[in-house]
């Protein structure tokens, strides 16, 4: 897991030149382009197949570079303050002469911004000294890759370098809240509704405003072969995702065997791809509790899924 200082300043130059980096977050791998070069972003939505009115995540190293792009009240400062470095995107009224192109925001006039904490990550945004938009490296509805192997394998081609920086430790990605009137919770993720409520108080239920929340397709993180939720008993045949203390087996991964939901989380789309290949019919999952993390694990499955919402 060292990679030497020259791989990332290859890295950089390659975004400097308009390609493609594949890039470790602590959240998800991501593939990044450069935010202020309309070329490099459409290729960027081209190699993951998405559709154009999806807008994507710009990525800073800190506050200061993000207060260039966004404009930040006493709110986005205090969330900032408590979770930057890591895994929230706050979405933001756009800051004049921002280096993020319309095509990156879908022609909106917000803009989702957050500091990733994982050190490779750093080490790119800083040695590339301006925001990079970076989606999960997956192809568009499919699930995000959570090791450098699965990220190759799903947008490897259209890379022109690619960063190894080990399994993601939070395997989902960020929450993203929306600051343009109430806070709104746009999708659940690392950071839990409970530690972002101690900060603002309640939050908004997120509404179905397209504008708003372009990116809450019902579909989503989808595996080939068809999920069934909240599955004690797998039937024959069928591969199955277990959660707590369960038999071992063939076509059988535990998410969590002492039922945490941290470690849920981290396993979650790995072993959603584990599942996919091993030929089942069907992929049964356990129930997974909903508080805390739960809810952003829930999320995730229940779009994997194809239930509405
Ligand atoms: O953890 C993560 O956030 C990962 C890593 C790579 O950083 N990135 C990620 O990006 O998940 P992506 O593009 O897969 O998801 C971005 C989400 C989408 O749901 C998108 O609709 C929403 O953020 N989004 C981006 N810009 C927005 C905006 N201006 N207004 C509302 N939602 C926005
Ligand atoms: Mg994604």
């Amino acid at each position: 897991m060292d990679t030497p200082p020259a791989q990332v300043a290859l890295a950089a130059a390659a975004l400097k030149r308009g390609g493609l980096v594949i890039m470790p977050t602590e959240t998800v791998y991501g593939l990044a382009a450069d935010a202020g070069n309309p070329g490099a972003v459409a290729a960027l939505y081209e190699a993951k197949g998405r559709p154009a009115f999806n807008p994507l995540i710009s990525h800073v190293a800190d506050q200061a570079a993000a207060r260039r792009i966004a404009r930040f009240d006493e709110r986005a400062e205090r969330l900032a303050a408590a979770f930057w470095p890591g895994p929230l995107t706050l979405v933001l009224p756009i800051a004049d002469r921002a280096a993020v192109c319309d095509l990156a925001r879908a022609g909106l006039d917000t803009v989702a911004v957050r500091a990733p904490g994982h050190p490779l990550a750093q080490a790119l945004l800083r040695a590339f000294g301006g925001p990079l938009v970076a989606p999960s490296a997956n192809r568009s509805g499919r699930p995000s890759p959570t090791t450098l192997a699965d990220a190759l394998e799903e947008t490897g081609a259209s890379a022109a370098a690619a960063l190894d920086g080990g399994p993601c430790a939070v395997g989902l990605e960020s929450t993203v809240i929306a600051l343009l009137d109430a806070p709104r919770l746009l999708r659940p993720g690392a950071v839990t509704r409970a530690a972002i409520e101690a900060i603002l108080g309640p939050l908004a239920e997120a509404d179905d405003d397209a504008r708003r929340s372009p990116g809450r397709l019902a579909r989503h993180y989808a595996p080939h072969s068809p999920l069934r939720l909240e599955i004690t008993a797998p039937a024959p045949g069928e591969a199955w995702l277990a959660f707590g203390p369960a038999r071992a087996g063939e076509r059988i991964w535990n998410l969590s065997p002492t039922g945490d939901l941290a470690e849920a989380a981290a396993n979650l789309f790995a072993h959603l791809r584990a599942a996919d290949r091993c030929g089942a019919s069907a992929i049964a999952v356990a129930p997974i509790p909903r508080e805390g993390l739960g809810e952003a694990i829930n999320d995730r499955l229940r779009r994997a899924a194809g239930y509405v919402g």
